[in-house]
């Protein structure tokens, strides 16, 4: 991209281009309440109001309040949003597996099954379009400078295969997250929206080390916002800031004393990276007493949890996420 590129030219350019090729049709987009899809619905309800529709897939991963809130952010976009309730048909996909990347195929395929059976029932839907970034691309070993072989499967860049389409928009293809996020201000997102962390497509399922289970998954959702909230209290004024921060449920039970009493209870890790890439990135140093509040909190306020600690590993040679 050369350097007089703009942002804003960059997105009135694709309107103008989307209007084209769209006309008067139909497109579906799969929300995930990520910045990437949240921005590519953004610019399409404005490039063809009305005529978008987005299946938002709950596969019951989220963290807490998360889809309400997905839901409620789209309220006011021109735009039909339908939201599938499959938290217990992905739960039982991923019964009793504890490879991370099985858990992650079982979730894509899941994904494409439950996404193919609601796109079906609609009519008047010509194009398909996906948040696809640049780093999706890269990663997944199709950009053809880029000779590294795929990292993990990511599953948004799975196509549905049972549906046909005229065409597939992906509009963010070219852009890195910084420049995503850039548009989404340029879209008039709210601001918390634009600087969204990333979240990983399969979601806690991924953060819950080993078989994932009801229990643990509510424990995890618990102890990360406790953990998000203590950060977010004092982020403004660390000098060491987080790019991303999420609690991990590590599978593991550990000896713990509850009200004079012995409990063996899950060990919850908490991660917090900095960077600007999230291809490398230093552990972040997240002052003592911030961890100390969010420690104190979670083994006080969870009594399915007796430790808490702190991962310090860089990437690499550690990844961001623990699977
Ligand atoms: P890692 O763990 O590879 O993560 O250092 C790099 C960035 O990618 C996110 N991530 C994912 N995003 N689907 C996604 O859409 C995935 O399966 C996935 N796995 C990791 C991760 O949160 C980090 O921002």
């Amino acid at each position: 991209m050369n350097e007089k590129f703009s942002i804003k030219d960059y997105m009135e350019k694709t309107i103008a281009e989307i209007r084209q090729l769209v006309g008067d049709k139909g497109v579906l987009l799969a929300l995930s309440g990520g910045v990437d899809s949240s921005v590519c619905a953004a610019l399409l309800s404005k490039a063809v109001p009305g005529q978008l529709t987005c299946i938002y897939v709950d596969h019951g991963f989220m963290r807490l309040n998360e889809s309400d809130e997905i839901v409620e952010a789209f309220s006011d976009k021109d735009l039909n949003l339908i939201r599938i309730d499959a938290a217990e048909r992905f739960l039982s996909k991923i019964k009793g597996v504890a490879d991370p990347e099985q858990k992650r195929k079982n979730i894509g395929d899941e994904f494409g099954y439950v996404f193919d059976e609601e796109a079906k029932k609609l009519k008047g839907i010509n194009f398909f379009a996906q948040g696809t970034n640049r780093a999706d691309v890269i990663e997944s070993g199709q950009d053809p400078e880029f000779k590294g072989s795929i990292v993990k499967t990511h599953h948004n860049l799975k196509l549905p295969t049972t549906l046909s389409f005229e065409g597939i928009i992906e509009p963010l293809a070219v852009l890195f997250k910084n420049q995503i996020r850039e548009l989404a201000v340029e879209l008039g997102l709210p601001a918390y929206w634009a600087q969204r962390p990333p979240f990983p497509g399969p979601g806690l399922a991924i953060r819950v080390i080993g078989e994932v289970t009801r229990e643990k998954l509510e424990t995890l959702r618990l102890a990360d916002h406790i953990f998000r909230e203590e950060v977010e209290k004092d982020a403004e004024t660390m000098s060491h800031k987080p790019g991303q921060y999420f609690a991990v449920h590590t599978g593991v039970n550990s000896v713990g004393v509850n009200n004079g009493n012995r409990v063996f209870e899950g060990v919850i890790a908490l991660r917090a990276i900095s960077t600007t890439s999230f291809m490398e990135g230093e552990y972040t140093r997240i002052p003592h007493e911030t961890l100390a509040r969010a420690s104190r909190r979670i083994t006080n306020e969870i009594k399915t949890v007796s430790r808490v600690v702190y991962d310090i590993t860089d990437k690499p040679p550690a990844t961001i996420e623990w699977e």
